[in-house]
């Protein structure tokens, strides 16, 4: 069976535990699509080079999670030829047998516009903010700063900007716990299942 489930949105919106809950309900493979382009953040020099390159020794790195890796990330990912080079493989992925969920910001708008599930996971930038701040800690006030720079920066970016798809369905998670919003996915990509 192929089976996409498009799973976009903004820095720390939740789109990483969701996906990662529905992939293990349905038996589906899960890819992070932001940590290839943090990949190729973190590995400096020339990132089209990066891009093209990218090994499984690069996306294992346990640096991949922090801020400056979120912000290399976001600012490699408006360079055209860093997209294309990373294009194929997501692509094949979304497609290949037995399920698959992809998270990011243009899966269901440009990786792959036929996915059978488009989710567009969004919470207020305070919100999101506070729930990165969890994870990394620091400083409240600059990990605010740093969720809004890269809202900027994904969404008024040229080529596949963060939005969502036409047909993708909205999930605020402001007011949401992990579990409600989880069930909320999984009832949207139960309903598409074939038979
Ligand atoms: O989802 P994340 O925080 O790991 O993403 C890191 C950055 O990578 C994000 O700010 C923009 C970029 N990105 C992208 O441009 N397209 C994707 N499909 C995924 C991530």
């Amino acid at each position: 069976m192929i089976f996409t489930v498009a799973i976009d949105g903004p820095a720390a919106a939740g789109k990483g535990t969701i996906s990662r809950a529905v992939a293990a309900r349905f038996g589906f493979a899960h890819l992070d699509t932001g940590a290839l382009y943090r990949a190729v953040g973190v590995k400096g020099g020339d990132p089209v080079a990066a891009a093209n390159g990218l090994t499984p020794e690069d996306l294992a790195r346990d640096d991949l999670r922090t801020l400056e890796a979120g912000l290399a990330a976001s600012r490699v990912a408006v360079i055209p030829e860093v997209r294309a080079a990373l294009l194929d493989f997501q692509r094949r992925f979304a497609r290949r047998e037995g399920g698959a969920v992809l998270d990011g910001r243009d899966i269901g708008t440009v990786i792959c516009p036929e996915a059978e599930v488009k989710l567009f996971v969004t919470a207020s930038a305070e919100v999101r903010a506070h729930r990165r701040w969890l994870e990394v800690g620091g400083d409240a006030a600059r990990v605010l700063a740093e969720v809004r720079e890269r809202d900027d920066r994904d969404m008024n970016r040229a080529d596949a900007p963060l939005k969502p798809a036409a047909d993708a369905v909205l999930l605020d998670t402001s007011g949401l716990g992990p579990e409600e919003a989880i069930a909320q996915a999984i009832a949207l990509v139960q309903a598409q299942l074939p038979g």
